[in-house]
């Protein structure tokens, strides 16, 4: 057997088409809709990750901005930016790249941003919120990971789901979500972690996998249930001198392997990762409509 893939660009792209009409709608209202990314010092993997969200709000018909600050920069001036950002009317939705530079406390800063501008749903209202079943916003990974199972005929509803990674951007949030009882949700869900003893008994117990611990090609074809869906949210840098940059993208996902047991899987990269840009895109737009 051959799983089907998951193609997450294609997906991206159809919620791209609504968000783009969703805008043009607000925008012959005479509103439109805003986001300021703010990146703090110079890793070039945040560069490359900030660059494809400004192009993507062009893509979808969204004002940006993107405001560069020194990695120099002290916790209480990013402080005095983001409280200019919180009272400025024009700014729909606020999103701090991280990691941050040491000299700067990341709770501190992501509990200063206004939580109806928490477009990443970072702030600890926002996480409150979602585990109580009243979201404003949805984080955008996990977002991207049931959007992707709906459209894929894969309703969590009534399966086993088990998460591999207690990320607070991922795992934690994505558990959180699909418990609830809500469309795409109502799953029995187990989250595996460091602490988890026999990491394959559980994965073997799944319906639906998910990979989300950042650990190059963990989860191999021999730890799934024949038939599972296998969502590999892992983004990881392999060493591979036959390319040209020195390295190769892979998920945390054994891809060839698992693929001759899942049903349905998605690439890395073309999985998951169009996804999360594109469910910023949907916050940024809740953000306008929720002011
Ligand atoms: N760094 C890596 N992923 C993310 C993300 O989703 N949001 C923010 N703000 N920073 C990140």
């Amino acid at each position: 057997m051959s799983a089907a893939i998951i193609d997450g660009k294609k997906i991206a792209e159809d919620i791209k088409n609504e968000i783009a009409s969703e805008v043009l709608k607000l925008k012959q209202t005479g509103v439109v809709p805003h986001l300021s990314v703010v990146l703090v010092g110079d890793n070039p993997a945040s560069e490359v990750y900030v660059r494809n969200k400004g192009k993507m709000c062009e893509e979808v018909g969204m004002s940006h901005e993107t405001i560069k600050l020194p990695v120099s920069t002290f916790q209480d001036e990013l402080l005095t930016l983001i409280g200019e950002l919180n009272a400025n009317p024009k700014v729909s939705g606020i999103l701090v790249q991280l990691p941050l530079p040491k000299q700067i406390n990341e709770s501190v800063i992501i509990n200063s941003i206004d939580p109806f501008k928490d477009v990443d749903c970072f702030h600890p209202f926002n996480v409150g919120k979602l585990s109580i079943g009243e979201p404003v916003f949805l984080p955008c990974t996990p977002a991207g990971v049931q959007e992707l199972l709906l459209r894929s005929n894969a309703d969590p509803s009534g399966k086993h789901t088990v998460i591999v990674g207690r990320s607070n951007i991922v795992g934690k949030p994505l558990a959180s979500m699909l418990i609830q009882k809500s469309k795409g949700a109502n799953s029995t869900v187990t989250v595996c972690h460091t602490g988890t003893k026999d990491l394959s008994y559980h994965t073997k117990q799944a319906d639906i996998l998910i990979a989300a611990m950042g650990q190059a090609e963990v989860i191999r074809g021999d730890m799934i249930k024949p038939g599972a869906v296998v969502i590999d949210v892992g983004m990881n840098r392999v060493a591979d001198a036959s390319k040209k940059s020195g390295f190769r993208l892979t998920g945390d996902v054994h891809f060839d392997s698992a693929k001759e047991v899942a049903s349905a899987i998605t690439p890395v990269p073309g999985g998951v990762g169009p996804m999360t840009i594109i469910m910023l895109m949907k916050n940024t737009l809740k953000a306008v409509l929720k002011k």
